[in-house]
């Protein structure tokens, strides 16, 4: 048996990424005295999303300028995610934006000004541009020195719920990817920012590009599967994130098409994106107005030019890299945050002075913070949430004690890594106002601890005994290895739920066939082995990866229409039906089953 480690703390912060690194910063401002431990399954100084750094803020209101309002971001939020979205969320998270980005820039963080007008240089209307490459490391160090003590190197895998009260939060268990030891977090309040869920469907880079992603592919669902295990209420877990990327190498296209503007055409050198407009409005409605062009469309727009044949698409950077200015921000877009579009234009002797690159769609992700909005339900602020939404403290998801920032938290899009980093930061304002309003310790199930602590090992036991079946090679009569696994689910999700193997497309026949083998798969997994402490992270990453693909198919059943196009498409209910579906799809998994409801939508900001 492993070392056990029991850690008590007041607060508990899962994920050091941009979220978690909020979260402790603020938790530190409020509660002083309190003990925070925050615990993240790689090293926070270079962990989650934004590892490689980023060129761009995608969030900031810049309303120390008059530039904009929380109320105009809610608009555009409401729009780009065709009417759908929590607007308390979003306008919490605009009003108090601001001010983290002015954090980021007294920490250190070199961020571009305009000559001219002497504000931050915009992108876009919403995103400013940074030199971003340690954006990272300098949010950490504000989080390292926040925290009472950080546990990197060890993943979660578990929480634990209270022994005597239901419902309420108790702690965590995981284990030391590096030694192997078992640990057991006891906390009175517990922040989850785990990160989203790629490695769900198939990516497109598969043979020698394996692994490779736009979404980073070691954010693998847990902020969702902690949460769902654990009995929380779930929503939009139907809205996956398709995004346009540089083909290959998945270098991020807003730069380009805001900062620099440059346009995308199809083979033949047409313009496309507004091409369809009115096939649009008969099938999605007047969103097809909204300004900008939602994303889903612009999505829906390209596949139809790739069914059409008239691809390859390409992004025209030759038209606009003219000055040395524009072509040091083309390639510091990607050095900073993409290297591997660099390392393909090197590669494939791309001069991008010279010659266009290729654009493609992406495998979908499953993610709270970019132009999507998957996660938990929660609580929204006292002030302005509706009534259904308030449940006593900000961004508590639906078990007490339980709160989620970033990623983790559903129907809220457009977060990006400031808005993220603010999310943690309201979280853990709420959540050191639980603690002291709820100052006992809750009570750990000593049973289930133990329990927990023999699945979580039993991997490495399935190797042990199974090792000595195997004949050559990897296949086994009596384990799977994680990375079998993943194939397979991969395959499932891409052929069944909308892939883009499948052109994002799917049905009722089609998901209820998927489910079936995923849940084949599901019965599967206390079969994974894992040779060392590494594929036993593999292994639980992959049981967190099924549990969330489980909720996707599931809320996709649920959702019978076509909501975002170009994200996905129910091929049995084509068109989107405002009338019966403007809700938002809502799940719980209790004891096994689950049960998929609707809640409505509040709009409280004027159209
Ligand atoms: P993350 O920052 O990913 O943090 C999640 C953390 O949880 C990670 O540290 C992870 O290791 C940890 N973790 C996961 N599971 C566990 C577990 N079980 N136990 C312990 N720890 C765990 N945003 C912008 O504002 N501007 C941009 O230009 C921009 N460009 C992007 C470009 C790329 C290539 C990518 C990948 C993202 C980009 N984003 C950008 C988006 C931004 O990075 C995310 O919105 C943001 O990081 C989400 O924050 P988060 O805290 O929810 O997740
Ligand atoms: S990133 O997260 O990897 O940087 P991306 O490059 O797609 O994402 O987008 C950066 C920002 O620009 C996001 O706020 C996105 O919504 C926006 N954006 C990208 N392309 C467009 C476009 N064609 N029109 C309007 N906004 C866009």
């Amino acid at each position: 048996m492993k070392n056990t480690k029991r850690v008590d703390c007041d607060i508990l912060i899962v994920g050091g990424g941009m979220a978690g690194c909020g979260a402790a910063y603020e938790a530190r401002y409020w509660g002083r005295k309190l003990k925070i431990v925050l615990v993240e399954k790689a090293h926070i100084e270079r962990s989650g999303a934004v590892a490689m750094g980023l060129s761009a803020i995608n969030c900031y209101m810049g309303m120390r300028w008059n530039e904009n309002t929380p109320e105009d971001f809610v608009r555009y939020v409401r729009g780009d995610l065709m009417g759908l979205v929590r607007e308390d969320l979003v306008f919490d998270i605009a009003r108090h934006v601001d001010s983290t980005v002015h954090l980021f820039e007294e920490w250190g963080l070199p961020i571009i000004y305009d000559q001219k007008t002497g504000h931050y240089k915009r992108e876009g209307r919403w995103q400013i541009l940074i030199h971003g490459e340690s954006y990272k490391p300098i949010v950490a160090e504000a989080a390292q020195k926040s925290v009472s003590e950080v546990y990197n190197r060890v993943m979660v895998t578990h929480l634990l719920l209270d022994a005597k009260k239901r419902n309420r939060i108790a702690g965590a268990v995981g284990f030391g990817v590096r030694d192997g030891d078992f640990y057991v977090f006891r906390a009175k309040a517990v922040i989850v920012a785990a990160g989203g869920a790629t490695h769900i469907f198939r990516p497109r880079s598969v043979g020698e590009g394996a692994g490779r992603t736009w979404y980073a592919p070691w954010n693998n669902g847990s902020a969702y599967a902690l949460l769902i295990e654990a009995g929380a209420e779930m929503t939009q877990m139907e809205n996956r994130l398709v995004v346009t990327r540089f083909k290959d190498g998945y270098g991020p296209v807003g730069a380009w098409f805001l900062a620099l503007k440059a346009v995308a055409r199809n083979a033949y050198g047409e313009e496309y994106e507004k091409k369809y407009v009115e096939e649009q409005r008969a099938l999605y409605g007047n969103y097809v107005d909204a300004k900008p062009f939602p994303t889903c469309l612009r999505n829906d727009a390209m596949l139809r030019e790739i069914k059409a044949g008239r691809h390859p698409i390409y992004m025209h950077t030759e038209e606009v890299l003219d000055t040395k200015e524009k072509e040091e921000l083309g390639w510091e877009d990607f050095l900073d945050m993409t290297m591997s579009q660099s390392i393909v234009w090197a590669s494939q002797n791309i001069d991008p002075k010279k010659r266009p690159s290729e654009l493609m769609m992406s495998e979908p992700y499953i993610m709270g913070s970019h132009a999507t909005c998957s996660g938990a339900w929660a609580s929204g602020p006292q002030d302005i949430a509706p009534k259904d939404y308030f449940w006593g403290y900000n961004r508590m998801t639906t078990i007490e004690g339980l709160f989620g920032a970033g990623d983790t938290i559903g129907g809220s899009a457009h977060k990006f890594s400031s808005g993220s980093f603010t999310e943690g930061r309201l979280a853990a304002k709420a959540a050191v106002k639980y603690v002291l309003d709820h100052p006992e310790m809750p009570e750990i199930d000593e049973a289930q601890v133990y329990e927990l602590k023999n699945k979580v090992f039993q991997p490495l036991e399935n190797y042990e005994v199974g090792r000595n079946q195997i004949v050559s090679g990897t296949v086994s009569p009596s384990f799977i290895y994680p990375n079998q696994g993943v194939i397979r689910l991969e395959k499932i999700m891409d052929e069944y739920a909308g892939g883009w193997g499948s052109l994002y497309t799917t049905n009722e026949h089609l998901l209820n066939r998927g489910l079936e083998l995923l849940l084949m798969l599901k019965e599967d997994l206390h079969r994974l082995a894992a040779q060392n402490f590494h594929q036993l992270q593999r292994a639980w990453e992959l049981h967190h990866r099924v549990l969330t693909a489980e909720a996707v198919i599931r809320h996709t059943m649920f959702r019978k229409e076509t909501r975002w196009p170009g994200y996905y498409y129910r091929a049995d209910y084509p068109k989107l039906d405002d009338q019966n579906w403007h809700v938002f799809v809502n799940s719980r998994y209790e004891n096994g089953e689950w049960r998929i409801f609707t809640r409505p939508v509040y709009h409280i900001v004027p159209w």
